[in-house]
């Protein structure tokens, strides 16, 4: 699924408003921004955070969420308002679609119900006035077939290409959780990582993702691994995908440095990336690596045609078995080819300047910008031009600050 919906809700009553959220959590979809106990405050907090959908509850005091109801219209058009009740009067149910209601759903709520409206809403807004109402992102995961093959050089560099476009918000999440150096590549030192993202999950809205990142010159916004590995156990492939799937809601494109372990964060990072980049170099090791990962992947529903087979460093040593070789070892295309420079390579990583400003004009630098193009080509068939300037907007309030 590439599509989230940010949604935000607002019921006085602890009850059944927690009973809402439950149900929302577990659609994946649907990215719960903010929720909200009072209905004179919720304008302001639907303005802050920008939800595509405001869910209002009418049980505590129709008049109330009435009045809220035409206010959100007014105020913030771009935002359809669902209400919920367990009244089922006709003029309630007139009145709410007067003031601006787009859906009317009744409580106790159904998960097929609220589907089925979200489905009208998206059908009735999508494609029109420009407006994107449901927002698809591209996460590219970077894996790699050993230590050392250039899958973090990989995930900044591109990162950094594509944050150069203007249309695109790109954040970097290191998901090599022990010995991650993201943060080092791009000469950053974080007050945040993952870890407090994740630990703070379950009230996880966009000021404190915006806390949690930090952002580099190039532009792209970089989310560490922890700095302490004591740090690391408590992330679960759950709190994962929910961080991923806010980082979807508010960015073009997420670029994930993978772990070398293959375990179920991995996975999960995998499974929810449109593109894995399987970065191997021309050895005999790195190359019974891809072998073994490709049929490791081919246990997985959906894994295996997501991956695109990178050689990096070619033209290393002498030693290097040659390209056709490769093909018949591993029986796969090779997607890309990027040259080997190691004094340009380290330079970069050195200076904590990513390639595209150390050495635009390189061989390397060249190879790895054509990549991010072609990966970011194939996948903006698919969207429309408007949808992906919409989406940029949504993070600009991070454009001050944070940088380093
Ligand atoms: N195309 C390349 N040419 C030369 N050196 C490279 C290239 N790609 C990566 N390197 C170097 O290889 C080393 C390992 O890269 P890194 O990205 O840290 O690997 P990984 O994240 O897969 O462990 C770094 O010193 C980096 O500078
Ligand atoms: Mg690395």
């Amino acid at each position: 699924m590439k599509s989230v919906v940010r949604l935000a809700i607002v019921d006085p009553v602890d009850a059944t408003r927690n009973s809402l959220k439950n149900l929302l959590l577990d659609i994946d979809m649907v990215w719960l921004e903010a929720e909200c106990s009072r209905y004179e405050f919720f304008t302001d907090v639907a303005m802050q955070t920008q939800p595509d959908i405001a869910l209002v509850s009418l049980d505590a005091d129709a008049t109330q969420g009435l009045a809220l109801i035409a206010k959100l219209s007014q105020e913030l058009p771009s935002c359809s308002v669902l209400v919920i009740s367990s009244s089922q009067e006709g003029s309630l149910i007139l009145q709410a679609m007067r003031n601006g209601a787009k859906e009317f759903l009744n409580f106790p709520l159904k998960l097929e119900d609220f589907l089925a409206a979200l489905d009208r809403i998206q059908q009735s807004h999508g494609g029109r006035e420009g407006k994107a109402r449901v927002r698809s992102s591209q996460v590219y995961s970077i894996a790699g077939v050993e230590g050392g093959v250039g899958c973090t050089a990989l995930a900044i560099n591109i990162a950094c290409i594509l944050a150069q476009n203007a249309q695109n918000s790109v954040a970097i999440l290191d998901l090599d959780l022990a010995l991650g150096d993201a943060d080092v590549w791009l000469d950053i030192i974080p007050d945040y990582t993952i870890q407090d993202v994740a630990e703070n999950i379950t009230r996880l809205d966009y000021s404190l993702l915006k806390r949690s990142l930090t952002k580099h010159d190039c532009g792209a916004f970089l989310l560490p691994c922890p700095v302490q590995m004591e740090d690391t156990t408590a992330i679960t492939p759950d709190e994962l995908r929910r961080v991923i799937a806010l980082l979807k809601a508010t960015f073009t494109h997420l670029v994930i440095d993978l772990s070398k372990s293959y375990g179920p964060l991995d996975l999960a990072a995998m499974d929810a990336s449109d593109a894995v980049l399987l970065t191997t170099q021309l050895d005999l090791p790195c190359l019974r690596n891809v072998v073994r990962l490709i049929q490791f992947f081919d246990l997985h529903d959906g894994l295996s045609e997501k991956i695109r087979v990178v050689v990096n460093r070619l033209g290393l040593e002498d030693s290097q078995i040659s390209v056709s070789k490769a093909l018949e070892t591993i029986g796969r295309e090779i997607y890309w080819q990027i040259p080997n420079d190691y004094p340009v390579m380290v330079e970069s990583r050195n200076n904590g300047i990513p390639l595209i400003s150390q050495a635009p004009r390189a061989k390397l630098t060249r190879s790895v910008e054509q990549l991010a193009q072609s990966l970011d080509r194939a996948d903006s068939l698919d969207q429309e031009p408007e949808e992906r300037k919409q989406k940029k907007g949504l993070f600009s309030f991070l454009s001050s600050g944070g940088s380093k």
